[in-house]
């Protein structure tokens, strides 16, 4: 998971940088501000005890908050990560994450502060007043609250230096490019927890279809070497110039084109969550050579999902895509898929028992409807997710 607390006296942007950075990295937002002044306006019991405290502008006690935020981080076990704006704000709140992201079997990936002169915080917070209509955006409340920070707030950043998880980023500028320094620093300085799924199949047996529905779903980059190459060979590259006549045959392309493929869709995507492989590895070589590209990432395979289909319906789906507008030139005949089938018993096989002895692995029912084989697949990557944590 990456999970990330932003930091930051008031009115440092955190709440506008939130915005970007959930999107972005597709995370849980938990805002205690904005949870507390909620609780204010529903006029909770919380809401009311709350509501004079943030009007002084001093800090609302540690036990409220974790009231507060102890259901929302165990409602999201399914997510990718959790983005906490405004939170921990004491060195007590810094001991409660670490219980509850503990019961998540996870951690705090790292604390991104942002770094902003008193003088341009107060002018912000004064600019907010006019629209915002909250309570504590007025000069008197405003000093209380960078004084709550200077106390009690700024000791947190210790905390995390110590375990070398503290980025202070500049936080003046343009919202842009203050969202360009922070991505900068989640993709260089955080080790990145890729999510790397292997598909694989017999032809047939419906890889593509699920491959590019997972990669949506969990925000993963989908690498096709199939896809890759065809659109090599529909731009008449040199890569698919030699690949042309492999693909033709239905034989397997040589090993260094696919890699060059590969290698240079992990490099276009730095800040990718992960990369679904569809149809690579195919055979024992390729399968050392995603490790070595992944490792070269920091990273691996997290899990091999084997989608498994009677060789009677592969040869049933080929041959009904051979009549429509996606038919594939090694579609065409009979002979032709029965070599692809041949390639794939005597290559890929080996490949999936390489891969059930290094990472999560699972056979899935490819029979179905593609939404039924889809819920069998997401089952199994929430499984993973778990585990990972
Ligand atoms: P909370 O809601 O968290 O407020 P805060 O920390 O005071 O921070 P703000 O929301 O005021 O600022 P921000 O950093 O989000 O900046 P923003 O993006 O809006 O907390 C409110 C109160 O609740 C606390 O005082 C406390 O009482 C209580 N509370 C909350 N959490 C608590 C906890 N964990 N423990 C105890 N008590 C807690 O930006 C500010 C303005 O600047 C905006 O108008 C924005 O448009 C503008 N701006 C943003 N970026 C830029 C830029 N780069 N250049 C120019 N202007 C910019
Ligand atoms: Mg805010």
């Amino acid at each position: 998971m990456l999970n990330i607390a932003l930091f930051g006296p008031p009115g440092a942007g955190k709440g506008t940088q939130s915005k970007l950075l959930i999107e972005k990295y597709n995370l849980t937002y938990i805002s205690t501000g904005d949870m507390l002044r909620e609780e204010i306006v529903n006029k909770t019991p919380i809401g009311i005890e709350a509501k004079s405290i943030i009007e002084r502008g001093d800090l609302v006690p540690d036990e409220m908050i974790v009231q507060i935020i102890e259901t929302k981080v165990t409602m999201n076990l399914e997510t990718r990560g959790i983005l906490f704006d405004g939170f921990p704000r004491t060195i007590v709140q810094a001991y409660i994450l670490d219980g509850l992201l503990l019961k998540l079997n996870t951690s705090l990936t790292c604390m991104l502060s942002l770094e902003v002169p008193n003088d341009d915080l107060i002018t912000r917070m004064l600019e907010r007043a006019k629209t915002s209509g909250r309570a504590d955006d007025n000069l008197d409340v405003i000093k209380v609250r960078l004084k709550e920070y200077e106390n009690k707030t700024k000791p947190v950043i210790e905390f995390y230096s110590e375990k070398g998880k503290y980025f202070p980023v500049k936080g003046v500028g343009g919202v842009d490019e203050i969202f360009r320094s922070l991505c900068q620093t989640i993709e260089t300085t955080v080790p990145q927890n890729f999510f790397n799924i292997v598909l694989l199949g017999k032809p047939g047996s419906g890889k593509g279809t699920q491959g590019e529905i997972l990669a949506r779903k969990n925000n993963l980059v989908y690498i096709s070497t199939g896809k890759m190459l065809r659109q090599e060979i529909a731009n008449d590259t040199e890569i698919g110039r030699i690949a042309k006549p492999f693909m033709e045959r239905g034989e397997i392309v040589p090993d260094e084109i696919a890699i060059k493929l590969i290698e240079r869709k992990i490099e276009r995507n730095p800040s990718a969550q992960g990369f679904i492989f569809k149809g690579f590895p195919r055979t024992i070589v390729q399968a050392y050579i995603l490790d070595g590209l992944l490792r070269r990432i920091d990273s691996r395979v997290s899990c091999m999902l084997n989608l498994k289909l009677t060789t009677i319906e592969s040869i049933k789906r080929l041959n009904n895509r051979a009549k429509t507008e996606r038919s594939r030139p090694y579609d065409a005949s009979a002979e032709l898929i029965i070599n692809r089938l041949e390639e794939y018993e005597k290559k890929t096989k080996p490949v999936i028992d390489y891969y059930k002895r290094q990472c999560s692995f699972f056979e899935i029912d490819g029979a179905g409807t593609p939404e039924e084989v889809n819920f069998r697949l997401e089952e199994a990557v929430k499984e993973v997710n778990k585990q990972l944590r």
